[in-house]
């Protein structure tokens, strides 16, 4: 058995011979074609006899063109049709069409004459493809038969393949063109075709472009011109956005407050409110005292009522230390100056008395008991002398109706 190498060695040989055969061949006709063409053809430009002695020296790789490949294999009449050297075709196409040498079987796919940007003079096949070279649309090719296409798996789209692919890889987009895409957004947004409903997500049946477009899932909107369902029978916090934890407490209907625009502006019937007014007006829940806000623990409604805050239900005091509705004494912080429903009492002494304020309007030259000596404000504290009834004073002397002592 012959050994590889000695095979090879064989091969080498045979074909080196084969070669320089080749080449003594074309250069006696090369010789003949000069010698009988000569007067014939004069304007064509020939190799001279000198060129044509020199010719198996002749280096090839001058001509800008380098038998390389295949190539070197060839006669060089296969080329130099006519025995014609200058203006022999350099561009692969030129040669390689069909009638001048084999050119692209039918089933090839549109392309260039730049053959040599996917193949090389080596062979046809294992061709370097480069997209860069490309006339036709991608579908031209890729369908199958020519070049790889979709598989029977693949998303119902148009035959656009770049709308979503790019030229270097099939089996990962950068973003779906939707405009490229077929059937309902149910069909592929399964959870298994394309992302479906995250398991968290709102319990629905409907179409997903009913709330969602196909740019992003986050832009949720919603058309509610058809909707005869309770408001709340979806907006419970988890088929569509509820109540939050510090909405104000009432179990009527959202809509009773709400339009379906928006959630911001409610109107408020307070024949639905259920608590104490303060519940709710709180300033965070609806609104509440100002900072100003007379100091009080009492409810809102004894001084409020509910369609307007500047407009006050007058106060009644219930408290037994409160004097009595003065005349002059107009205005609340008259008396509760440190605009507290605790008085701070100016003489806190006579206090609940009149005298706990009116201690500097006492005069005791006015004020005299037995023996004419004028009595001290301890004894007639209560200016109105309902209670500390002295000799010479009178029941009732004062008065808070009055507008003097
Ligand atoms: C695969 C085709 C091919 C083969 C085979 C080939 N040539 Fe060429 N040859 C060319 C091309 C193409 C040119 C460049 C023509 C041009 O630039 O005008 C060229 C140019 C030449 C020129 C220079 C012509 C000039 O005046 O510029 C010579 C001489 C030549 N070839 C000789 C040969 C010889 C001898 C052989 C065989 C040993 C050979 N060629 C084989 C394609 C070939
Ligand atoms: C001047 C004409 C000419 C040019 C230009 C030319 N070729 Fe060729 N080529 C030939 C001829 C003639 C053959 C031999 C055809 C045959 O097999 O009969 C050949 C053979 C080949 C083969 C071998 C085919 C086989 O069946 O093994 C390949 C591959 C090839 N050429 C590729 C190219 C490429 C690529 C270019 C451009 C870089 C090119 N050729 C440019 C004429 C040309
Ligand atoms: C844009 C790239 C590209 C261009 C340009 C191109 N081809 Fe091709 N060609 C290919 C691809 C890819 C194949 C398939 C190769 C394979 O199956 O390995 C192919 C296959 C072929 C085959 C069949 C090979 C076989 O036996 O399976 C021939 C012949 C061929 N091309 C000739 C040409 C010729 C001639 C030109 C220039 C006129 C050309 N091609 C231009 C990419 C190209
Ligand atoms: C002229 C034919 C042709 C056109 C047009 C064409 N391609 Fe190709 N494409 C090919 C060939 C041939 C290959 C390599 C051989 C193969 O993979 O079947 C290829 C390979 C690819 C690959 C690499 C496949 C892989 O997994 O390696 C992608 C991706 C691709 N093409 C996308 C596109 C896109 C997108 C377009 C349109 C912008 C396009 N092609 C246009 C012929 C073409
Ligand atoms: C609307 C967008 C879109 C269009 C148009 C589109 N594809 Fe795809 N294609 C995809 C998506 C999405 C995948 C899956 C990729 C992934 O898993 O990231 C895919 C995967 C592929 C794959 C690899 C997996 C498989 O299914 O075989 C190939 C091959 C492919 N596409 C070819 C094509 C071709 C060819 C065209 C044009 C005829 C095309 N696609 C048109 C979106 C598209
Ligand atoms: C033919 C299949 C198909 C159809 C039909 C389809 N999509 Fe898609 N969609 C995809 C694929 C594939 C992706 C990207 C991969 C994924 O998200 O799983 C996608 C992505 C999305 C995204 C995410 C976009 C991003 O960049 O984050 C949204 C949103 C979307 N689709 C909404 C929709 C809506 C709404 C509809 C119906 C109007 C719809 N899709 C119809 C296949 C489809
Ligand atoms: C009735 C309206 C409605 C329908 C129909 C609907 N969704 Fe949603 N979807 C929502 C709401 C509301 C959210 C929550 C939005 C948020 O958290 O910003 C959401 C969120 C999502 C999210 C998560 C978004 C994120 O990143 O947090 C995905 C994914 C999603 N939906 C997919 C779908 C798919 C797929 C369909 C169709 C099969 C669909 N949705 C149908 C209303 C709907
Ligand atoms: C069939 C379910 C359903 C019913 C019934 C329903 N909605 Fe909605 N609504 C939604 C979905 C889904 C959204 C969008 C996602 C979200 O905000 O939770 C929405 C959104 C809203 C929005 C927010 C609008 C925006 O763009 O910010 C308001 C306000 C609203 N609904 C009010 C109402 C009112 C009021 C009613 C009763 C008259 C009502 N909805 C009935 C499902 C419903
Ligand atoms: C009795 C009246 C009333 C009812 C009934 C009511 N709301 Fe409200 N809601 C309000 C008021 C008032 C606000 C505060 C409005 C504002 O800040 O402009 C509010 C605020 C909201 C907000 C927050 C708005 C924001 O973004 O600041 C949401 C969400 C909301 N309500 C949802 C609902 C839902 C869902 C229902 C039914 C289940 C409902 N509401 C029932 C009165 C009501
Ligand atoms: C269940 C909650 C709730 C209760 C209880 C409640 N309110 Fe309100 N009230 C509101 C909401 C909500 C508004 C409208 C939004 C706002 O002003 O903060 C409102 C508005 C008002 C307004 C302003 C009306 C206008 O048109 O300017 C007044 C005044 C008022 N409430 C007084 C009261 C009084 C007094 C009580 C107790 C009798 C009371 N509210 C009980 C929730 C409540
Ligand atoms: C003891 C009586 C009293 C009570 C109780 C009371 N307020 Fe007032 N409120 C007043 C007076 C007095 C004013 C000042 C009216 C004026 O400026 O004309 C006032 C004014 C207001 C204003 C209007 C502020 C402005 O300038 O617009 C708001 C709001 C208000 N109160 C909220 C409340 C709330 C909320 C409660 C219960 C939590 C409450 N008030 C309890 C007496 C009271
Ligand atoms: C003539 C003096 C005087 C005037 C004017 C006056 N108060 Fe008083 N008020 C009192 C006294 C005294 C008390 C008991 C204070 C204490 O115990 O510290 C009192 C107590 C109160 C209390 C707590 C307990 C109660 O229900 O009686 C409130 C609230 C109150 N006043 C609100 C008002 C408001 C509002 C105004 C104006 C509309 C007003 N007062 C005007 C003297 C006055
Ligand atoms: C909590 C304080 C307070 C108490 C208690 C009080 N008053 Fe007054 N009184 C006033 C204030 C304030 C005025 C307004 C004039 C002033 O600032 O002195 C006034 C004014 C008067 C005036 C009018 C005097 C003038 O010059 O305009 C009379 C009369 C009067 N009070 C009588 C009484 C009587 C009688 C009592 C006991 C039953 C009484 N007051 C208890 C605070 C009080």
């Amino acid at each position: 058995m012959r050994s590889r190498a000695s095979y090879m060695d064989r091969n080498n040989i045979n074909h080196c011979a084969q070669i320089y055969l080749a080449r003594l061949l074309l250069l006696l006709v090369m010789l003949f074609s000069a010698t009988v063409l000569h007067t014939a053809e004069q304007s064509v430009e020939m190799v001279s006899d000198k060129a044509a002695a020199n010719i198996e020296s002749f280096d090839h790789f001058t001509t800008g063109f380098p038998l390389t490949g295949k190539h070197q294999f060839i006669d060089c009449a296969s080329c130099h049709l006519y025995g014609q050297f200058k203006g022999t075709p350099l561009e692969c196409g030129l040669c390689h069409n069909g009638s001048r040498a084999p050119g692209k079987h039918p089933q090839h796919f549109p392309s260039s004459n730049f053959c040599d940007n996917c193949h090389t003079d080596d062979s046809w096949t294992g061709a370097r493809f480069d997209h860069l070279d490309i006339i036709e649309p991608c579908q031209s090719c890729h369908n199958n038969i020519i070049a790889e296409g979709k598989s029977a798996s693949h998303i119902l789209s148009t035959e656009a393949c770049d709308d979503c692919h790019n030229t270097i890889v099939f089996d990962r987009v950068g973003k779906v063109d939707h405009d490229a895409v077929m059937g309902s957004c149910t069909s592929c947004h399964n959870g298994i075709t394309a992302e479906g409903m995250p398991a968290q997500h709102i319990a629905t049946t409907a179409e997903c472009d009913t709330c969602h477009d196909t740019f992003t899932w986050r832009n949720v909107h919603f058309d509610h011109s058809n909707i005869t369902a309770a408001c709340s029978s979806c907006h419970n916090g988890s088929t569509a956005t509820g109540k939050d934890a510090g909405h104000l407490v009432t179990s009527a209907e959202c809509d009773t407050c709400h339009s379906t625009v928006t959630w911001q502006g409610a109107t408020f019937d307070h024949s639905l409110a259920v608590g104490p007014c303060s519940s709710c007006h709180d300033g965070t829940t609806a609104t509440g005292k100002t900072p100003t806000h007379f100091i009080t623990t009492l409810e809102c409604d004894n001084c409020h009522i509910t369609t307007n805050w500047l407009q006050l239900i007058p106060f009644v005091h219930t408290t037994p230390d409160y004097p009595g509705d003065h005349l002059t004494a107009r205005l609340c912080e008259d008396c509760h100056t440190s605009n507290n429903q605790t008085i701070t009492w100016p003489y806190a002494a006579y206090r609940p008395e009149c005298a706990g304020c009116h201690q500097d309007d006492y005069e005791a030259d006015s004020h005299k008991g037995p023996g004419d000596v004028p009595l001290p404000i301890a004894d007639v504290m209560d200016c109105s002398g309902s209670c500390h009834l002295k000799e010479g004073i009178q029941s009732g002397e004062h008065s808070t109706n009055s507008s003097e002592w």
